[in-house]
């Protein structure tokens, strides 16, 4: 499978790199593209070793292929967003393209998924909550998030599932 993996700006962004391993061991072909506030939480450089030239941050970047965004759509069988923050979810429902996950978003017509990771009163937010479910309406499968500990200790909704059950998630879902 090609699958282009969206990393956006959670605690849980770390967590995206053994995604983007288990992927690859099992011969899979990963492009990664990051949020900005992905890269506050985790350096493109980690994500470069394993996928070298193939990590893309920017809409506008010197050198880089113009219609990337586009090509990336064309190019790939899934679009997995994992972590997925409140605000990339809040974007992807409303159609606005206004950074590079957005916008190849918007230009995807192949599978796509969301694992949403976030604090659980974010999760439970009733416009988050109308998010995803007028994503999942128009046919974005959404992974459910995990119970357990959260960031600031607390115990809720709101984790990121292992990479196994995201990975799992995905080849299910390319088999149907
Ligand atoms: C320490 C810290 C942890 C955060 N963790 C999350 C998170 O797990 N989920 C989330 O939706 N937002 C989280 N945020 C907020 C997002 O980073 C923020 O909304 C950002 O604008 C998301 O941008 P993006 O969707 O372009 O990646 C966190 C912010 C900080 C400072």
């Amino acid at each position: 499978m090609k699958l282009v993996l969206g990393v956006s700006g959670s605690i849980s962004a770390y967590k995206a790199v053994d995604i983007l391993r288990l992927f690859q061991k099992n011969g899979h072909d990963v492009s990664l593209v990051m949020t900005r506030a992905a890269t506050r939480f985790i350096a493109p450089l980690t994500f470069e070793t394993f996928v070298p030239g193939r990590v893309f941050c920017e809409m506008f970047a010197p050198g880089q292929d113009p219609l990337l965004h586009i090509n990336l759509a064309r190019n790939n069988d899934l679009l997995l967003v994992a972590p997925a923050s409140a605000d990339i979810i809040g974007k992807m429902a409303g159609g606005i393209a206004d950074d590079l996950l957005s916008t190849v978003f918007c230009a995807f017509y192949q599978r796509v998924v969301v694992a949403p990771a976030m604090n659980s009163h974010m999760l439970d937010n009733p416009a988050v909550a109308d998010n995803l479910g007028r994503l999942r309406s128009r046919g974005v499968e959404v992974i459910e998030a995990e119970t357990g500990p959260l960031a600031n200790l607390e115990t809720g909704r709101g984790r990121l599932p292992d990479a196994d059950a995201i990975y799992r998630h995905c080849l299910n879902l390319a088999r149907v």
